[in-house]
């Protein structure tokens, strides 16, 4: 996957450890030494079985948790030399996230469980339209006032779909987010993350241990037991 050469990094992740201190005593090393430059613009695939550290190093990305070791560079900054304050903003604004289980607010309806995350990130002019478009660029056009308990599981994780978009965020993390779906709607699913890296420029990381999914992304980066699986 040689092809980031003439692109920017969205994303560099540098020599991260991440250990956990286990109640018991003692300690867990769920990353060893992970390193990778994530594309701007494209679709990254980060794949591994189940336990390999996915979620822990979507985690560290998406400044939700500390890397024992290492940094993380967002724009030129480290994400972990900055305030909590600033990486609060920096989750709010410049990060959409999507997650295995559909999180959505459900006394709200899916136009505005997207506006309420346009709110949250201090947007505050032109709402109406840019959740309605979203709404309709994952095919839910017609499903605008539907409450969640209304709409299937596919249909709930495309309206977390919209709503990790609408603020127009330069990344969107979406840790196993076709995990409950069936494989047709898998599919659509991520293929909807591949039209959307061109459609709105943005960078996605999707992680997965589906094997039919993974070599859908641009990239692709790979765990097994904490550590990077080298391609070729
Ligand atoms: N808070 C924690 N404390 C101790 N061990 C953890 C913690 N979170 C995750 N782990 C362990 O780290 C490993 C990787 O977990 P995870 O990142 O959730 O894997 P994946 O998302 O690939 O399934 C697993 O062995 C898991 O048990
Ligand atoms: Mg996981």
């Amino acid at each position: 996957m040689e092809n980031a050469k003439n692109t920017n990094i969205a994303i560099e992740i540098k020599n991260i450890d991440r250990v956990f201190p286990l109640a018991g005593g003692g300690s867990f090393q769920a990353l060893k030494n992970i390193n990778a430059k994530v594309p701007e613009g494209m679709l990254t695939i980060l794949k591994g079985r189940s336990g390999s550290g996915k979620t822990t190093l979507m985690n560290i990305v998406g400044a939700l948790d500390v890397p024992t070791a290492g940094s993380i560079i967002v724009g030129g900054r480290d994400i972990y030399k900055m305030s909590e304050k600033q990486r609060e903003n920096l989750r709010r604004r410049e990060f959409g996230f999507v997650f295995q289980a559909v999180s959505l607010i459900p006394t709200m309806n899916a136009y505005q469980n997207v506006e309420f995350s346009m709110r949250m990130a201090g947007i505050t002019e032109g709402r109406k339209r840019r959740v309605e478009e979203c709404l309709r660029m994952v095919g839910l056009g017609n499903r605008m006032h539907h409450m969640p308990s209304e709409m299937s599981g596919g249909e709930q994780q495309r309206v977390a779909i919209a709503r990790a978009i609408a603020h127009s965020p330069r990344i969107i993390l979406a840790d196993e987010p076709t995990a409950e779906l069936d494989s047709a709607m898998a599919a659509e699913v991520t293929k909807l993350f591949q039209e959307m890296t061109k459609r709105e420029k943005v960078t996605i990381i999707m992680t997965t241990h589906d094997v039919g999914l993974q070599d859908a992304g641009e990239m692709v980066i790979e765990l097994e037991n904490g550590q990077q699986v080298f391609q070729e």
